[in-house]
């Protein structure tokens, strides 16, 4: 009697917490908490793989700047290279994937230290790279690959590391027919909403199980045309994710930089101060695209260094970060592309105690004699240099020490260094000739500030 009591209390109990149901308004949608692992993650990986890696010139806006912005390096390069009536869905059957190892991807992320990839499931050309029923013959299975690129990499990413796998989706297509008509209609319609892009979603959560679904392509509408509110509604209610899910803002012209769940605003999005509400960096390694460029320049690719600073920059701030790559059509992740998630993982390896699960402290940067941004975990506050000092004394003007405050390097085992107050405020930190075989590493350094109050 006692035992069953007890189970119904806590039944009962659960219910209370985790029975709360949102309605499809924005005030209760923006009231859900976010699940804490996407805040304790920190950097994820974004992938933007489809038929515009065929041509993989200029960017994944290749057939909307061919067709509708004339661009002349994309007029040049068909007139050059194809027969007169070439047309984009023509380079779908190129789209081989012939290379895809969905296992070797996932060793590549883990190896970055990412907590979470964000997979194109389908972009604005329309091309979903799962057999989708709403997208007849222009899908991976029936077209190019013949493969589930998306279940795939799902099942690679889930057997074999302990990273939350997402997908991004584009809401608009730029060349539906039915899209163009509900355009046409100043969106008073929805057959293309209805029809397609809502079925797809669905479709998506229900076979994959994302827990992240970054939504884009939804600019020239609301999200009433879109029905964004019912479907997240329903995301945080009743699908298989409803309590690890995250989602962004992109969901209609009304919402973005304003509602859903964290925000990107726009792309590259670097706020450099505090924010109130968590928010993503969405970036790319290639400075100039998200789709795989055949003819990119070394220099056009942003440095180990560059990463790190702009990923460092964005925790201090609170955001997360998801740093882009462009996988080849033949579905393989360049060697450029891998280096850089590698040394990001090596510099996290040494330094992660200072992001992962970090949260922003009260100042987030000091412009002291050396560029340093703030973080904080329990009680320590890590400050993270960007550049090593030049001088034996690194100034910090930000943190007021006490007398049994602490300061040590991150993957250094030398000990822990001497400091003085500064007057006025701040700490002066006195840092030894460290012979360059006992660096902890080669990016930005981390001075852990223990005891500070
Ligand atoms: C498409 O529909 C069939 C038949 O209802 C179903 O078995 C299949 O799982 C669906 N495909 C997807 C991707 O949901
Ligand atoms: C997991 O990794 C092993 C070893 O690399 C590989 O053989 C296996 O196919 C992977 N699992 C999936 C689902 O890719
Ligand atoms: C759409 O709106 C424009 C401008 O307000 C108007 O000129 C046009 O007639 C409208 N079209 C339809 C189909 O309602
Ligand atoms: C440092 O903080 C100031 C204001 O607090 C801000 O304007 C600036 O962008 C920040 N710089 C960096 C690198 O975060």
């Amino acid at each position: 009697m006692d035992f069953l009591w007890s189970c119904l209390c806590v039944l009962v109990i659960q219910h209370i917490v985790v029975g709360v149901r949102y309605d499809p308004t924005w005030e209760s949608i923006d009231s859900r908490p976010l699940p804490q692992w996407y805040d304790e993650a920190k950097l994820g990986i974004f992938i933007h793989w489809g038929v515009f890696s065929v041509p993989s010139l200029n960017n994944e806006w290749f057939w909307y700047r061919w067709k509708h912005d004339k661009n002349p390096e994309i007029v040049n390069f068909m007139k050059n290279n194809y027969r007169p009536d070439f047309t984009y869905p023509d380079f779908a059957s190129q789209f081989t994937a012939e290379f895809y190892n969905p296992a070797q991807w996932a060793d590549i992320f883990q190896a970055s230290g990412a907590e979470y990839v964000v997979l194109v499931s389908k972009h604005h050309e329309g091309f979903t790279n799962w057999p989708s029923n709403y997208s007849f013959n222009w899908n991976s299975m029936a077209v190019g690959p013949k493969r589930d690129l998306v279940g795939d990499l799902a099942k690679a990413i889930r057997q074999n590391t302990s990273i939350h796998f997402g997908l991004y989706h584009s809401l608009f297509e730029w060349y539906n027919p039915y899209y163009l008509q509900d355009k046409a209609n100043n969106f008073s319609t929805q057959y293309f909403v209805n029809g397609k892009t809502m079925p797809e979603l669905y479709e998506l959560v229900n076979n994959y199980k994302p827990e992240v679904i970054w939504s884009d392509g939804d600019w020239e509408a609301s999200s009433d045309y879109w029905d964004s509110k019912q479907f997240i509604a329903w995301l945080y209610n009743d699908s298989p994710v409803k309590d690890t899910v995250v989602t962004n803002d992109r969901w209609g012209k009304d919402s973005t930089c304003h509602h859903g769940g964290y925000l990107t605003c726009q792309d590259r999005y670097q706020p450099g101060v505090l924010q109130k509400r968590k928010w993503e960096n969405a970036m790319t390694i290639d400075k100039k695209s998200w789709g795989f460029r055949r003819n990119a320049a070394l220099d056009e690719y942003l440095t180990t260094d560059e990463l790190i600073d702009t990923f460092v920059e964005t925790v201090s701030c609170g955001g997360n970060m998801l740093m882009n790559v462009g996988p080849t059509k033949e579905g393989t992740i360049r060697p450029i592309f891998e280096t850089r998630l590698r040394d990001v993982g090596s510099w996290l390896s040494v330094n992660g105690e200072a992001i992962r699960s970090s949260k922003p402290w009260i100042s987030q940067n000091d412009t002291s004699n050396s560029k340093s941004l703030y973080t904080m975990k329990n009680s320590d506050v890590y400050a993270i240099v960007l550049d090593w000092p030049t001088t034996s004394t690194l100034s910090l003007g930000a943190p007021n020490p006490q007398p049994d405050t602490t300061v040590s390097l991150l993957g250094y085992n030398g000990g822990t260094f001497t400091w003085k107050s500064r007057q006025g405020g701040g700490m002066d930190i006195m840092i030894p000739a460290i012979p360059a075989n006992k660096m902890p590493c080669q990016w930005a350094w981390v001075f852990k500030l223990s005891g500070l109050s």
